[in-house]
């Protein structure tokens, strides 16, 4: 009595989300002890299961970490022993109904706490929530609801969807994952700049020349086209995991940790941004490309993209914060698909020496001798500050080293993935790496009016082979902002 257990049901347990991470994360919680005590795990969907083939399917999702071998089997085995299913359309109430009375089964009469993650298209979020909150909301304990993007295409339909959550929930229910907000060094950040005294200082336009934001990945849409063509890379990486990293990059100190403290200093970046100009923006798409006697496929030839498609694939964009801090720094954001690397990092690249000493002779390439800081999000995290050097020997020559921050070779812990840390702390009600409505109308702000014009005016993307360094185009916009982007030498990185 007076104990109390959580339920997360898994909405929309067969699809790839839920295999892919949310599953596999639930276990990697358990198996870390991270669970509540008493925690069922409810698959949902609409395809016939009993509870023994839900096991059967998850099981095949789990794995064990390097580090972590020890009864792993024995640990699966109890995990799977919690872990029920139930068959239902999303927009039954009597199907979740019959949710529900399975749960307070399990529930033991203890007080109810239910997460719902809802890993379904987002046409049919709404009637899931409304289901779910008439017929299977905790009646004494907390009910909150996971979603995840698309949020909506544009202002409008990203209003509406959340107008229609709102029907049913409170903001506190609702929690939006950006799951980049949930990766170690995105988490990081804030540590490096509010407790370090060294970079918070150098931290603005003053010594700061301009801020890059890189994804890339070195495969193409394979199998997601349907989804992929609707969206774009704009939408699908840009308005969100690219500009989270700018504002937690961009943003004051917030009065505390406090969730609304951290998410009111991310909005106030958003809202001191103006929206994205067309003419700082390149967008690009693959085409295909022979490599080695193998043909890699053209982003059209997928089968569920229409021929025609202008869908980009690849865009660099050059944004600005109107504020004391920023006034003039450019904030480069790149995003593509089906490039040669795979990695997402921040690059920041500081201003030139005042009056150096050693700007004439010492064997350097001027133009790139400034200091620049690089956050590797992924792969192989690390944290590094290229500084100028000198070689050693009887000489005087210089060259660009690196002070580095490897966490491979630093920390001999494996890294959790970024869904086990967005459930726990949506378990604790942690709010923190959450989008909030406000957050997110900023976000669509600066990205409709393009995504709007992009559409209108058909414009043509620069199509670029796959596995390149993308269209030319991303190194005209950056120079037009007198910027050269920092991985041009990646095997110097
Ligand atoms: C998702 C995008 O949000 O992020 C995908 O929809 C992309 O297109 C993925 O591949 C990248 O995530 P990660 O964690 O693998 O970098």
């Amino acid at each position: 009595k007076g104990e109390s257990t959580v339920s997360i049901i898994v909405v929309g347990a067969s699809g790839d989300l839920a295999k892919k991470k949310i599953f596999p994360a639930l276990f990697a919680l358990f198996y870390e002890d991270c669970l509540p005590k008493h925690f069922t795990v409810f698959g949902y969907a609409r395809s016939k299961m009993t509870d023994p083939e839900l096991r059967n399917m998850v099981s095949k999702t789990l794995t064990c970490r390097i580090d972590k071998r020890e009864n792993c089997g024995e640990k699966m085995d109890q995990f799977l022993k919690r872990c029920f299913y139930n068959s239902g359309q999303y927009d039954s109430e009597e199907n979740f109904a019959e949710l529900a009375k399975k749960l307070k089964e399990h529930e033991g009469g203890r007080v109810s706490n239910r997460l719902f993650y809802l890993s379904i298209p987002p046409n049919i979020f709404i009637d899931a929530v409304r289901c779910a909150s008439s017929s299977a909301s905790s009646a004494n304990g907390w009910t909150r609801v996971i979603v995840e993007k698309p949020f909506g295409r544009d202002s409008e339909s990203s209003a509406a969807l959340t107008r229609g959550l709102k029907q049913y929930l409170v903001e506190d229910q609702i929690f939006r994952i950006d799951h980049y907000l949930g990766k170690e060094l995105v988490e990081n950040l804030s540590v490096l700049r509010f407790a370090n005294l060294i970079f918070e200082p150098l931290w603005s336009r003053q010594y700061i020349r301009n801020v890059q934001f890189i994804f890339s990945e070195d495969f193409g849409t394979e199998g997601r086209g349907g989804y992929f063509d609707h969206y774009g890379i704009i939408r699908d990486i840009m308005q969100n995991h690219l500009l989270q990293m700018l504002t937690l990059f961009a943003m004051e100190t917030p009065v505390s940790l406090d969730a609304e403290d951290i998410r009111n200093e991310k909005v106030k970046v958003l809202r001191s941004m103006k929206p994205l100009q067309l003419g700082n923006v390149v967008v690009g798409q693959y085409k295909s490309h022979n490599k080695g006697g193998v043909t890699y496929s053209a982003y059209t030839d997928d089968k569920t993209v229409p021929k025609n498609s202008l869908t980009p694939t690849f865009a660099a964009a050059a944004l600005f914060i109107d504020n004391a801090r920023w006034d003039g720094v450019p904030f480069l954001m790149k995003a593509g698909k089906a490039l040669h690397t795979k990695r997402a990092e921040i690059r920041v690249q500081f201003r030139d020496v005042p009056g150096n000493l050693y700007k004439r002779g010492f064997g350097m390439d001027l133009d790139r001798s400034t200091n620049e800081l690089v956050i590797r999000v992924q792969p192989d995290e690390a944290i590094y500050l290229k500084i100028n050097n000198k070689v050693p020997g009887l000489g005087m020559r210089l060259d660009r080293s690196n002070l580095n921050l490897h966490y491979a070779a630093r920390y001999s812990k494996e890294i959790p993935d970024a869904y086990e840390r967005l459930l726990l702390d949506a378990i604790e009600g942690e709010r923190r790496l959450f989008i909030r409505s406000d957050e997110l109308d900023a976000a669509w702000e600066l990205f409709t009016p393009l995504l709007k014009e992009l559409e209108e005016k058909k414009i043509i993307p620069e199509y670029y082979p796959y596995g390149s360094r993308g269209p030319v185009g991303a190194h005209y916009l950056a120079a037009k902002h007198n910027v050269q982007w920092g991985d041009i030498n990646s095997a110097e990185q």
